[in-house]
């Protein structure tokens, strides 16, 4: 049985190393995962007036994308030693309990590309505690995080460093396992 995942960059910026990434795990899924990607750029500024007689257009069709998800492959830039506000911002959509809050109980992964020798880490330690406050299951290991992006992936997406495009491939692979793990 195939698993749907829902792929989802913190970064709306054209040229992101983080879009490029998820666009490789797209590439490198193999045939039992369908990765498919939500682009965030529509979802509005968090504001509980607006959850009033139900979501936004836009919210309601990204909780929708994650619902009809087995999970939700997040890869993430790091703004500040945090995830960027775009992200967050949607966390506090998705997770909010006025309409559904559609992240309970489901499967996340982390991931995140940046030039720095840290490659996201303090970013995506943010992003797992949000995660977790908001009820998914997160997945704890294998951590991967793309140091020195600038490095090993091209202007135009190419990942030029086998072993990123292997820890790429990997991840996906082990969320996927980790998902059937659950379900057993
Ligand atoms: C950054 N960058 C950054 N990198 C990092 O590793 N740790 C950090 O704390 C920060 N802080 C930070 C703040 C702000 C406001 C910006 C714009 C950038 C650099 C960041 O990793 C780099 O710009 C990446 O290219 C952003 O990811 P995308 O857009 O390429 O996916």
């Amino acid at each position: 049985n195939k698993r749907n995942i829902l792929g989802i960059s913190g970064s709306l910026r054209r040229d992101s190393f983080n879009r490029h990434v998820l666009a490789a795990a797209t590439e490198l899924a193999e045939a039992d995962v369908a990765l498919s990607t939500y682009d965030l750029a529509a979802v509005p500024l968090f504001n509980g007036d607006l959850e009033e007689g139900g979501d936004p257009a836009s919210v309601a069709e990204f909780k929708r994308a994650i619902l009809d998800s087995d999970g939700i492959f997040i890869v993430t830039p790091e703004y500040h030693h945090g995830m960027p506000g775009v992200l967050k911002n949607a966390i506090d959509w998705a997770g909010s309990d006025a309409n559904h809050n559609v992240l309970k109980g489901m499967p996340t992964a982390t991931i995140g590309a940046s030039p720095t020798m840290f490659g996201t880490a303090f970013s995506q330690q943010q992003l797992k505690q949000s995660l977790v406050a908001a009820g998914a299951s997160v997945m704890q290991q294998p951590s991967v995080f793309i140091a020195h992006a600038n490095k090993k992936i091209a202007k135009n997406g190419a990942i030029t460093d086998e072993d990123t495009k292997a820890m790429i491939a990997s991840s996906l692979r082990a969320f996927s396992e980790w998902i059937d793990h659950k379900e057993k």
